[in-house]
């Protein structure tokens, strides 16, 4: 694993030369950010050594480097799933080649089912800890100490001072901010009422299948989180209806804006 993460970035390395000390993964709900960045530079992740391909509709596969309010970053313009039958390794593998770029800082969004009563389709919420529900970990294996420690401290996974910066922002802004829990599981199903109900006891407020393995594998290495989350269906008794992947697209692409925007306001001050 270690020589391909080092093969991959030597690629790059040698594809561009670029620094940025912040990375966003674009997940769903944020594409639209894409049209925010004065873009230097893209390759396809089909044309990187290692790089798994996106096999979800919805989902590109494009490493995006330009700038985001005059500051460096690199984008993920598409992630990938443990769904999709990659291993957790694999699915990480990007997160820890951005770490070997220079990143210090990472973004990442996602879409998911929100089990808290009070929220409501189509808001966004800011993940202040995660629950680990897919009942395996990319940490599993042998340990590379050079990567970080074989038990990795998870006691503030999601950056306080990053979080109360986008509270700012949202109030600033009037974007109605959320915050909460967001338990990863590893789909490809939707829940049925009782898991929503059997998560929600666990302790979290949203539920979605991705950016648990990715912080997890950052956080690893010491790289600092954020994530946001966009509550595109409801998994709370009585309100839960039946959903699609459609469904939660156009959601997502609702709130998009708002997302954006947050996050572009976010870049500026980081
Ligand atoms: N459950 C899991 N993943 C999701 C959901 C959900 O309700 N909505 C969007 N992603």
């Amino acid at each position: 694993m270690l020589t391909k993460i080092k093969e991959t970035t030597e690629f790059i390395k040698k594809s561009i030369d670029f620094n940025a000390d912040l990375a966003i993964i674009l997940g769903t709900g944020l594409g639209g950010l894409v049209d925010e960045i004065d873009i230097t530079h893209k390759i396809e992740y089909k044309d990187i050594p290692n790089f798994p391909l996106s096999t979800v509709q919805g989902h590109k596969g494009v490493l995006i480097f330009g700038k985001i309010a005059g500051k460096n970053i690199i984008a993920m313009q598409g992630r990938f799933h443990f769904y999709e039958g990659y291993s957790m390794q694999e699915i990480t593998l990007p997160v820890r080649v951005l770490k070997m770029l220079g990143i210090k800082t990472l973004i990442v969004s996602n879409a998911s089912g929100g089990m808290n009563p009070d929220f409501k389709v189509g808001d966004l919420m800011i993940i202040n800890d995660h629950i680990n529900l897919f009942g395996t970990s990319p940490l599993i294996g042998p340990n590379f100490e050079e990567l970080g420690p074989r038990f990795p401290d998870m006691s503030q996974a999601y950056d306080k001072e990053l979080i109360n910066r986008a509270l700012t922002i949202g109030k600033q802004e009037n974007i109605d901010l959320k915050i909460g829990v967001y338990a990863g599981v590893t789909g490809p199903t939707f829940e049925t009422p009782a898991e929503y109900n059997y998560i929600r006891s666990t302790g979290a407020d949203a539920v979605g299948m991705s950016t648990v393995p990715e912080v997890i594998v950052a956080r690893h290495m010491g790289l600092t989180c954020f994530a946001i989350s966009v509550i595109t269906d409801s998994g709370v008794p009585g309100e839960i209806v039946e959903i699609s992947h459609e469904e939660v697209q156009e959601v997502a692409a609702i709130a998009g804006p708002k997302m954006a925007l947050l996050i572009k306001k976010f870049v500026e001050i980081i």
